[in-house]
Protein backbone atom coordinates (compact mmCIF):
# COMPACT_ATOMS: atom_id res chain seq x y z
CA UNK A 1 0.00 0.00 0.00
CA UNK A 2 1.56 3.59 -0.50
CA UNK A 3 1.43 5.91 2.18
CA UNK A 4 2.44 9.40 3.40
CA UNK A 5 3.04 10.91 6.38
CA UNK A 6 1.86 15.11 6.42
CA UNK A 7 4.48 15.79 8.85
CA UNK A 8 7.40 13.46 9.42
CA UNK A 9 7.77 15.11 13.45
CA UNK A 10 8.47 12.72 16.44
CA UNK A 11 5.30 10.76 15.77
CA UNK A 12 5.18 10.45 12.15
CA UNK A 13 8.61 9.28 12.30
CA UNK A 14 7.17 6.25 14.87
CA UNK A 15 4.69 5.59 12.39
CA UNK A 16 7.29 5.52 9.31
CA UNK A 17 8.95 2.94 11.15
CA UNK A 18 5.77 1.01 11.48
CA UNK A 19 4.56 1.26 8.11
CA UNK A 20 8.38 0.43 6.74
CA UNK A 21 8.72 -2.81 8.80
CA UNK A 22 4.80 -4.05 7.70
CA UNK A 23 6.67 -3.30 3.94
CA UNK A 24 4.59 -0.30 3.20
CA UNK A 25 6.05 2.35 0.69
CA UNK A 26 6.35 5.74 2.70
CA UNK A 27 6.15 9.25 1.41
CA UNK A 28 7.72 11.51 4.16
CA UNK A 29 6.94 14.90 4.32
CA UNK A 30 7.45 17.74 6.31
CA UNK A 31 7.18 22.01 6.15
CA UNK A 32 11.11 22.33 5.31
CA UNK A 33 10.78 20.44 2.34
CA UNK A 34 11.72 17.15 1.03
CA UNK A 35 15.47 17.83 1.07
CA UNK A 36 15.63 18.21 4.70
CA UNK A 37 14.02 14.84 4.97
CA UNK A 38 17.34 12.72 2.83
CA UNK A 39 19.02 11.80 6.09
CA UNK A 40 16.00 10.59 7.81
CA UNK A 41 14.81 8.73 4.76
CA UNK A 42 18.33 6.95 4.44
CA UNK A 43 17.49 5.95 8.11
CA UNK A 44 14.34 4.75 8.24
CA UNK A 45 15.44 2.56 4.54
CA UNK A 46 14.69 2.54 1.16
CA UNK A 47 10.92 2.45 1.50
CA UNK A 48 11.10 5.88 3.17
CA UNK A 49 10.40 8.31 0.07
CA UNK A 50 11.29 12.06 1.13
CA UNK A 51 8.31 13.95 -0.91
CA UNK A 52 7.08 17.65 -1.17
CA UNK A 53 3.49 17.86 0.23
CA UNK A 54 2.55 18.41 -3.36
CA UNK A 55 3.22 15.05 -4.12
CA UNK A 56 1.32 13.04 -1.50
CA UNK A 57 -1.78 12.38 -4.03
CA UNK A 58 0.29 9.13 -4.70
CA UNK A 59 -0.65 7.76 -1.43
CA UNK A 60 -3.52 6.08 -0.51
CA UNK A 61 -3.39 6.29 2.95
CA UNK A 62 -1.99 9.58 4.38
CA UNK A 63 -0.97 10.13 8.06
CA UNK A 64 -2.01 13.60 9.53
CA UNK A 65 1.09 13.61 12.46
CA UNK A 66 1.22 17.48 12.84
CA UNK A 67 0.58 19.61 15.69
CA UNK A 68 -2.66 21.57 16.08
CA UNK A 69 -1.80 24.94 15.39
CA UNK A 70 -0.25 23.94 12.17
CA UNK A 71 -3.10 22.63 11.12
CA UNK A 72 -5.09 25.24 9.04
CA UNK A 73 -2.08 25.85 7.37
CA UNK A 74 -1.63 22.39 6.29
CA UNK A 75 -5.27 22.33 5.00
CA UNK A 76 -4.31 25.31 2.75
CA UNK A 77 -0.87 23.39 1.53
CA UNK A 78 -2.25 20.01 0.61
CA UNK A 79 -3.03 19.23 -2.39
CA UNK A 80 -6.64 17.75 -3.43
CA UNK A 81 -6.87 14.81 -1.05
CA UNK A 82 -10.80 14.32 -2.23
CA UNK A 83 -11.33 10.23 -1.09
CA UNK A 84 -8.27 9.62 0.37
CA UNK A 85 -7.88 8.02 3.97
CA UNK A 86 -6.43 10.49 6.76
CA UNK A 87 -5.25 9.08 9.68
CA UNK A 88 -5.45 11.61 11.93
CA UNK A 89 -3.13 11.48 14.88
CA UNK A 90 -3.46 14.60 16.08
CA UNK A 91 -4.51 16.00 19.62
CA UNK A 92 -6.04 19.94 19.97
CA UNK A 93 -2.93 20.60 22.01
CA UNK A 94 -2.10 24.32 21.62
CA UNK A 95 1.48 25.49 21.33
CA UNK A 96 1.71 26.46 25.17
CA UNK A 97 -0.04 23.00 25.96
CA UNK A 98 -3.07 24.52 26.69
CA UNK A 99 -6.09 22.28 25.06
CA UNK A 100 -7.80 24.04 22.34
CA UNK A 101 -11.70 25.73 23.37
CA UNK A 102 -13.59 22.78 20.02
CA UNK A 103 -17.16 24.41 21.59
CA UNK A 104 -17.92 20.92 21.97
CA UNK A 105 -16.91 19.47 18.75
CA UNK A 106 -14.53 16.62 18.62
CA UNK A 107 -11.49 17.04 17.56
CA UNK A 108 -11.52 14.85 14.55
CA UNK A 109 -14.87 16.90 13.33
CA UNK A 110 -12.33 19.85 13.00
CA UNK A 111 -10.17 17.68 10.87
CA UNK A 112 -12.84 16.69 8.84
CA UNK A 113 -14.26 20.01 8.24
CA UNK A 114 -10.44 21.29 7.34
CA UNK A 115 -9.61 18.24 4.97
CA UNK A 116 -13.62 18.10 3.31
CA UNK A 117 -13.52 15.25 1.21
CA UNK A 118 -11.28 12.64 2.83
CA UNK A 119 -12.26 10.17 5.14
CA UNK A 120 -11.02 10.41 8.18
CA UNK A 121 -10.06 8.01 10.67
CA UNK A 122 -8.85 8.27 13.93
CA UNK A 123 -6.36 6.13 15.87
CA UNK A 124 -3.12 6.36 18.12
CA UNK A 125 -3.37 10.13 19.48
CA UNK A 126 -4.22 8.56 22.26
CA UNK A 127 -1.01 7.12 23.16
CA UNK A 128 2.36 9.14 24.17
CA UNK A 129 5.20 8.65 21.55
CA UNK A 130 6.89 6.25 24.00
CA UNK A 131 3.92 3.57 23.16
CA UNK A 132 3.51 4.37 19.93
CA UNK A 133 6.62 3.94 18.89
CA UNK A 134 7.77 0.98 20.99
CA UNK A 135 6.69 -2.65 19.95
CA UNK A 136 2.88 -3.53 20.61
CA UNK A 137 3.87 -7.39 21.53
CA UNK A 138 3.54 -7.01 25.58
CA UNK A 139 4.66 -10.38 26.87
CA UNK A 140 1.84 -12.40 25.18
CA UNK A 141 -1.00 -9.23 25.00
CA UNK A 142 -1.11 -6.75 22.66
CA UNK A 143 -1.52 -2.83 22.89
CA UNK A 144 -4.93 -1.62 22.13
CA UNK A 145 -5.47 1.15 19.62
CA UNK A 146 -8.82 2.33 19.39
CA UNK A 147 -9.97 3.75 16.23
CA UNK A 148 -13.09 6.20 15.39
CA UNK A 149 -14.97 6.97 11.82
CA UNK A 150 -17.72 7.49 9.74
CA UNK A 151 -16.44 5.91 6.80
CA UNK A 152 -16.00 2.04 7.38
CA UNK A 153 -14.27 1.10 3.96
CA UNK A 154 -11.49 3.71 5.47
CA UNK A 155 -11.85 2.46 9.30
CA UNK A 156 -11.58 -1.26 7.79
CA UNK A 157 -8.41 -0.34 6.18
CA UNK A 158 -6.97 1.19 9.54
CA UNK A 159 -7.84 -1.41 11.25
CA UNK A 160 -5.79 -3.73 8.61
CA UNK A 161 -2.72 -1.94 9.19
CA UNK A 162 -2.98 -1.74 12.87
CA UNK A 163 -3.37 -5.59 13.02
CA UNK A 164 -0.18 -5.24 10.56
CA UNK A 165 1.80 -3.35 13.01
CA UNK A 166 0.64 -5.98 16.17
CA UNK A 167 -1.82 -3.95 17.71
CA UNK A 168 -5.26 -4.99 18.54
CA UNK A 169 -7.53 -2.72 17.50
CA UNK A 170 -11.22 -1.79 19.26
CA UNK A 171 -13.67 0.28 17.16
CA UNK A 172 -15.34 3.21 19.04
CA UNK A 173 -17.60 3.96 16.44
CA UNK A 174 -17.81 7.12 14.33
CA UNK A 175 -16.38 10.69 14.88
CA UNK A 176 -18.64 12.73 16.25
CA UNK A 177 -18.90 10.87 19.52
CA UNK A 178 -15.42 7.48 19.24
CA UNK A 179 -12.63 10.35 18.56
CA UNK A 180 -14.19 12.04 21.80
CA UNK A 181 -13.17 9.18 23.90
CA UNK A 182 -9.91 8.99 22.50
CA UNK A 183 -8.50 12.42 22.10
CA UNK A 184 -6.60 14.48 24.59
CA UNK A 185 -8.06 14.89 27.59
CA UNK A 186 -11.12 11.75 26.74
CA UNK A 187 -11.56 8.81 29.31
CA UNK A 188 -9.54 6.71 26.98
CA UNK A 189 -6.35 8.73 26.46
CA UNK A 190 -2.78 8.54 27.66
CA UNK A 191 -3.75 4.85 29.11
CA UNK A 192 -0.86 2.03 28.35
CA UNK A 193 -3.67 -0.56 27.83
CA UNK A 194 -3.11 -4.24 26.39
CA UNK A 195 -5.20 -6.91 25.82
CA UNK A 196 -3.94 -10.33 26.82
CA UNK A 197 -5.62 -13.62 25.55
CA UNK A 198 -8.52 -15.32 27.68
N1 LIG B 1 4.44 13.71 20.90
C1 LIG B 1 3.51 12.90 21.43
O1 LIG B 1 3.74 12.18 22.45
C2 LIG B 1 2.17 12.77 20.75
C3 LIG B 1 1.34 11.66 21.03
C4 LIG B 1 0.13 11.51 20.37
C5 LIG B 1 -0.27 12.47 19.43
N2 LIG B 1 0.53 13.56 19.20
C6 LIG B 1 0.07 14.56 18.22
O2 LIG B 1 0.80 14.31 17.02
C7 LIG B 1 0.99 15.55 16.32
C8 LIG B 1 2.48 15.69 15.99
O3 LIG B 1 3.21 15.76 17.18
P1 LIG B 1 4.82 15.65 17.16
O4 LIG B 1 5.23 15.60 18.58
O5 LIG B 1 5.25 14.57 16.23
O6 LIG B 1 5.19 17.09 16.53
P2 LIG B 1 6.56 17.54 15.83
O7 LIG B 1 7.68 16.63 16.23
O8 LIG B 1 6.67 18.99 16.07
O9 LIG B 1 6.31 17.27 14.27
C9 LIG B 1 5.41 18.04 13.53
C10 LIG B 1 5.77 17.93 12.06
O10 LIG B 1 4.81 18.70 11.33
C11 LIG B 1 5.50 19.33 10.26
N3 LIG B 1 4.77 20.46 9.70
C12 LIG B 1 4.51 21.66 10.28
N4 LIG B 1 3.86 22.44 9.40
C13 LIG B 1 3.72 21.73 8.26
C14 LIG B 1 3.18 22.02 6.99
N5 LIG B 1 2.61 23.21 6.70
N6 LIG B 1 3.20 21.05 6.05
C15 LIG B 1 3.78 19.84 6.32
N7 LIG B 1 4.32 19.51 7.50
C16 LIG B 1 4.31 20.47 8.46
C17 LIG B 1 6.82 19.75 10.87
O11 LIG B 1 7.73 20.04 9.83
P3 LIG B 1 9.19 20.69 10.09
O12 LIG B 1 9.99 19.59 10.75
O13 LIG B 1 9.68 21.01 8.72
O14 LIG B 1 8.97 21.87 10.96
C18 LIG B 1 7.15 18.50 11.69
O15 LIG B 1 7.82 17.56 10.88
C19 LIG B 1 0.42 16.65 17.22
O16 LIG B 1 -0.87 16.98 16.82
C20 LIG B 1 0.40 16.00 18.61
O17 LIG B 1 -0.61 16.54 19.46
C21 LIG B 1 1.75 13.72 19.83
Amino acid sequence: MKTAIIGTGKIGEAIAKKLIKAKHSVLLTNNKGAASLKEKAAKLGSLAIPAELSEITRADVLFLTVRWSHLKQVAADVPNLDGKILVDVTNPILDDMSYDNLKGKAASEIVQELFPKTRVVKTLNHYFLKWIDADPKVDNGKRIAFVSGDDTEAKNTVVNLLNEFGFKSIDLGDLATGSKLQQAGGPLAALNLVSYPA
